[in-house]
């Protein structure tokens, strides 16, 4: 890492000290941090410690004549592989997701070119506020990297998400994301498999059977795997879902269509198999529309026969077997009994597991398990699109800082 420089943000709160230890910890991997400290950081800490730490003088003022004849401000957003704020505010991330530049924090925000990075610290009420999830989800629409808060007691004595993630697990993100060969995405120059959706067994020529899959998780893994710069190849079955920016679909109908449109996608790094693939299709299709006999309620029987386990052929896979192989796994009891199973009989490195008994089906949210080898993960209740942005992650850490998982 020697040599990767990030511009490093301090944002108002009470972890604005921890800053300090995140300057310490980079160092010791040789990657510098420049930093901006704003107003109300430097109510928390001082500009004579960043620097002593740093080993650079700390900028805090827009128009500062003496800085704009060092080194500008659009300058100074560009002069790093990565920007990172922390702690990142409410106020600040609310400036970010709304593109003001009113100060020389916000400015550099709106002028850099490169990769951001925020770890957000505030109170609980103010991290659950519907206006900061409005901006959260924003400034992750915009290519933004927003890390989830850790849950505990806060300064102001209550309890729950806000708390600043810890310098380590910042630490972690940011070498994950200098990371890829580019500094664009930790996962530049990796290929991802994914299967999506449901899958279509025809009858006859108007008639098939399939399931209420959305395609939505399957899509935001994707997309979030895209964002890292991973090279995505979407296998999917019908949706009525966009196909996300950067990302190359292959549509297909049958679960037959799927196994042998993701075995063409390989060799790959990542396949994850989260479309919900029929279990059966009818043994026959027939040429023409079945016909009915009449309204006699007469029992006609239907054979079926099974589909290929795509999951299975792919991590059981001999030559070409993707490094990370990951399944899904819905289960309505003894989730992480079911998930261990699946893990083993499927040859996958991870399950995300997740108890479909209450309302996750449809829904938007979703509560899961990570179950891998080693052991399991419990994730907090979040939406769906944050499972996959924390799974990405995931993802990219598990290539570059194989000490990330618990699980593992
Ligand atoms: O066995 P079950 O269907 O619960 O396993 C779910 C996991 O296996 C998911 O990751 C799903 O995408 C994958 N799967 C598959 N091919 C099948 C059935 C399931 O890839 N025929």
């Amino acid at each position: 890492m020697d040599g990767k420089r990030i511009l490093l943000i301090v944002g108002g709160g009470i972890a604005a000290y921890k800053s300090l230890e995140l300057i310490r910890l980079l160092a010791k991997d040789g990657i510098g941090a420049r930093v901006i400290l704003t107003k109300a950081g430097a109510e928390f800490v001082t500009p004579l410690s960043l620097a002593a730490l740093s080993g650079d003088k700390v900028y805090q003022e827009l128009f500062s004549l003496t800085d704009e004849a060092e080194m500008g401000h659009i300058e100074l957003s560009r002069s790093a592989d990565l920007v990172v704020v922390s702690p990142a505010t409410a106020d600040l991330m609310a400036k970010a997701a709304n593109g003001l530049a009113n100060d020389l924090a916000s400015t550099a925000l709106l002028a850099t070119d490169k990769p951001v990075l925020m770890a957000p610290a505030m109170n609980v009420r103010m991290w659950s506020h519907a206006a900061t999830k409005r901006n959260v989800a924003q400034l992750r629409a915009d290519g933004v990297t927003v890390m989830e808060p850790d849950v505990g007691p806060m300064a102001c004595g209550e309890f729950g998400p806000g708390r600043l993630p810890e310098p380590e697990a910042i630490a972690k993100q940011i070498r994950a994301m200098l990371s890829g060969p580019t500094g664009i995405g930790p996962l530049e120059g990796f290929r991802a498999v994914i299967t999506a959706g449901p899958t279509r067994e025809p009858l006859d020529p108007v008639r098939f059977i399939s399931n209420h899959s959305s395609g939505k998780q399957g899509y935001a893994i994707a997309e979030a795997l895209a964002r890292l710069g991973a090279d995505v190849r979407l296998v999917t079955g019908p949706t009525q879902l966009p196909i996300p920016d950067g990302v190359t679909a292959i549509r297909v109908e049958t679960a037959v269509e799927m196994n042998d449109a993701a075995k063409s996608q390989l060799p790959a790094d990542i396949f994850v198999g989260v479309a919900a693939v029929a279990d059966w299709r009818p043994a026959t299709r027939a040429q023409g529309k079945l016909k009915l006999k009449g309204g006699t309620e007469e029992k006609v029987a239907l054979q079926l026969v099974e589909n290929p386990d795509i999951l299975k052929s792919i991590g059981t896979r001999k030559k070409d077997r993707p490094r990370l192989v990951i399944g899904f796994a819905a289960e309505t009891n003894d989730v992480e009994k079911h998930a261990k199973g699946k893990l083993t009989r499927k040859g996958a490195d991870w399950v995300i597991a997740n108890d479909v008994s209450g309302d996750v089906m449809g829904g938007t949210d979703n509560e899961v398990l990570l179950v891998s080898k080693a052991g399991t993960e419990r994730w907090p209740r979040m939406a769906k699109a944050e499972v996959a942005l924390k799974l990405a992650d995931r993802i990219a850490a598990h290539f570059f800082d194989p000490e990330s998982s618990a699980a593992e």
